[in-house]
């Protein structure tokens, strides 16, 4: 996903080490050149980092959020992407310097909670990893991990999710790539409020896990991704957001956010995830027909709300309360 950095002011952070952990998953450790404690971080945080290529690609925390010596990121290569995590795989070498933003969190980690049930699907295991490290010896309360890959191979982290210490909090489920093989998230939900519940992967898992968890409290489920909001659909079309407190009118493109558009005209829109998970750019919608694409909003509320991040409209013109 192609992010902007705003008034980030990237840090020129060194690559220490560089590590393949999955077929096609390379983890990749950042410091600071001098050797100097890194900015806190928090389970679940990310950070924005430009890629070799030049595109800036947002990436999950995977180490201890204790450790202040070292960034971890683990990157998916996609060789259909745009190029991100291409150039991150085969142009980044130990030693070289890679602009990093200060992390940021949109996939906080409540720290009372009953229990928690963690869903992972492939690379989506990366902020997960950085929350259950965080609980050290003692976690605050029990916890689950149901890690969903297609193979052994393309797993990343296996054999440390396989060590005693946690073995028998973690389910590994590999689906061999059909969709008959896939793991039955359902005992582990049916019994609502059991905790709070975190998934990130594909958005296929978090849509199952949406439509699975229906009957939780809306509070207690939370996604996240940095893929696009499913991307450009064959039937988008342009439409036209009007702004009711100016009166302004910008055309929405194909291929382009309400977010990006607004930005373009100096609207200042606050946005954390800019991939519909973290409710942060929520407006309220007054008129017009939206096309939700968020994991955010719940029935009942769009009508008279939208993530303008990721979601569309199938009306014309959509009128938001800015
Ligand atoms: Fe996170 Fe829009 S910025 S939902």
């Amino acid at each position: 996903m192609t992010v902007d950095l705003h008034a980030d002011t990237p840090m020129p952070l060194r690559v220490a080490a560089i590590e393949d952990v999955a077929d096609g998953i390379r983890s990749f450790e950042l410091v600071q050149p001098d050797g100097a404690a890194l900015p806190e971080f928090t389970p679940g945080s990310h950070v924005k980092v430009q890629t070799p290529g030049g595109a800036l690609r947002k990436y999950s925390l995977c180490n201890d959020p204790a450790e202040r010596h070292r960034y971890v990121i683990a990157v998916k290569r996609d060789d259909a992407g745009q190029g991100g995590s291409l150039s991150m795989h085969t142009q980044l070498k130990v030693g070289d310097t890679l602009p990093t933003s200060a992390p940021d969190n949109a996939f906080p980690l409540v720290d009372k909670a009953r229990g928690y049930v963690f869903i992972a699907g492939g690379i989506g295991i990366t902020p997960i990893l950085s929350m259950i490290r965080s609980f050290g010896e003692l976690p605050p309360a029990p916890w689950k991990l149901y890690y969903l890959t297609r193979s052994a191979e393309t797993t990343a982290f296996l054999k440390e999710l396989r060590n005693p210490e946690w073995k028998r909090n973690v389910v590994i489920h590999h689906d061999e790539g059909d969709p008959d093989n896939a793991y039955d998230l359902w005992a582990a939900l049916e019994k609502p409020n059991t905790g709070h519940v975190y998934c990130c992967g594909p958005r296929g898992l978090m849509e199952s896990v949406r439509d699975m968890t229906g009957h939780w409290t809306h509070g207690n489920i939370h996604f996240e991704s940095f893929n696009e909001g499913g991307g450009v659909k064959a039937d988008d079309k342009p439409f036209v957001v009007r702004l009711a407190r100016s009166g302004q009118e910008f055309e929405v493109p194909v291929g382009q956010s309400i977010l990006s558009v607004l930005r373009a005209h100096g609207c200042e829109v606050a946005s954390s995830c800019e991939s519909g998970t973290c409710g942060t750019c929520r407006t309220t919608l007054l008129e017009g027909e939206a096309d939700h694409r968020d994991m955010v909003l719940f029935p009942e509320e769009m009508d008279s709300q939208i993530m303008v991040c990721v979601s569309r409209a199938k009306s014309e013109r959509l009128v938001i309360d800015r």
